[in-house]
């Protein structure tokens, strides 16, 4: 069994997978709740929080599988890209753990992570496919080639997808995380009723860009004012939300035509919203593609997908990864 851990940004989380990486038998994930005062993510708070709670997370996750320690046979960890303090931890425990066990240890990638998540979604995934990341960190396009290599055909100029919604929700005077508020208070919105602009709409690159959108809102709420935003949160709400879909959509689409790619996957966890995957999902159909998408469990931040990823990833045996570091990019 793999034991993988992952502490890039939030979230601690630790999960039981299959040797195979195609299924996960338990995936704990403890959600920090002391950043939404912040309005963010605050990096020291992160890590002294994911110190604390790391060993109880790893204990639950083999109690949860009914997993012993004997029972695992690598340790897999996010060694990048992430807060470097927060990443830190879950390498310690991971490098202390192996070492002690004398296990190999899988150092792997978070994006790579997020791809992973597909592959416990669907068992039967095998690349190539186009892949979307759409997180709070990341935005960006990969072709994913046989071997698992992903080669990227296009990413955010400025702002990630899930910033953008953070931010917006921000300025709507929304709650932290703000992906998940948005859509909200979006449910009761009507999505046409402000026109904010999709960036890069008409251009064959597969780039995006989210700041203009992120201004737009900002002249709206100016222009509305206190008591017009508080009247039309909900349309506000819903046509920003779909702005951002738009965009991501769109620009998937484009990727899966111009590499002639019959298969879609979309995951980080911006792919966790019901309009991008409803969205995505009627397109597919349409133009009968086959399109993987994670539960949303598996969208955000969570140790399971790094299980998966080192199931596909290089293997360093004991002891040899004592000198291992995170990487904060
Ligand atoms: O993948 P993730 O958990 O962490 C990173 O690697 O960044 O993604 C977090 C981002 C946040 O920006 C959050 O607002 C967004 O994903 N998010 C959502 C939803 N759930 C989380 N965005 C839209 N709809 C959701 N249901
Ligand atoms: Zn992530």
């Amino acid at each position: 069994m793999i034991l993988a851990i992952e502490t890039s940004c939030d979230d601690t989380c630790a999960a039981v997978v299959q040797p195979d990486g195609r299924r996960a038998l338990s995936n704990v994930v403890h959600t920090q709740t002391e950043h939404a005062r912040y309005g963010g993510v605050v990096p020291e708070v992160a890590s002294r929080a994911h110190l604390e709670r790391i060993d109880g997370v790893i204990e639950a996750s083999l109690t949860e599988a009914s997993v012993a320690l004997d029972d695992v046979t690598q340790v897999a960890v996010t060694v990048r890209p992430g807060l470097i303090g927060a990443l830190l931890v879950g390498v310690a425990a991971a490098k202390g753990l192996a070492y002690s066990r004398e296990l190999p240890l899988v150092p792997v990638n978070h994006l790579k992570g997020h791809v992973a998540s597909a592959y416990l979604a669907d068992p039967k995934l095998e690349p190539p496919f186009v892949a979307l990341i759409a997180s709070g960190g990341h935005t960006a396009l990969y072709s994913v080639d046989a071997d698992g290599r992903m080669n990227l055909l296009g990413e955010t100029l400025d702002d990630a997808a899930g910033e953008a919604l953070d931010k917006g929700a921000r300025m709507l005077g929304l709650g932290f995380p703000g992906g998940p508020e948005i859509s909200k208070s979006a449910k009761e919105g009507d999505p046409k009723r402000y026109d904010f602009p999709v960036a890069l709409k008409g251009r064959d690159n597969l780039d995006f860009s989210f700041s203009g959108l992120k201004t737009s809102l900002l002249y709206k709420l100016k222009s509305l004012g206190e008591e017009g935003t508080h009247e039309n949160l909900q349309h506000l709400a819903a046509s920003y939300e779909s702005a951002v879909v738009e965009a991501l959509s769109r620009k998937m689409l484009r990727a899966a035509d111009i590499h002639e790619s019959p298969t879609l996957v979309v995951v980080g966890g911006v792919a966790a919203n019901g309009l991008l995957r409803h969205r995505i999902g009627e397109e597919c159909e349409k133009l009968g593609l086959r399109l993987v998408v994670p539960s949303p469990e598996l969208c955000t931040d969570n140790a399971a997908m790094i299980g998966a990823a080192a199931a596909r990833s290089p293997i360093i045996p004991f002891p040899d990864y004592l000198g291992l570091n995170a990487r904060s990019v």
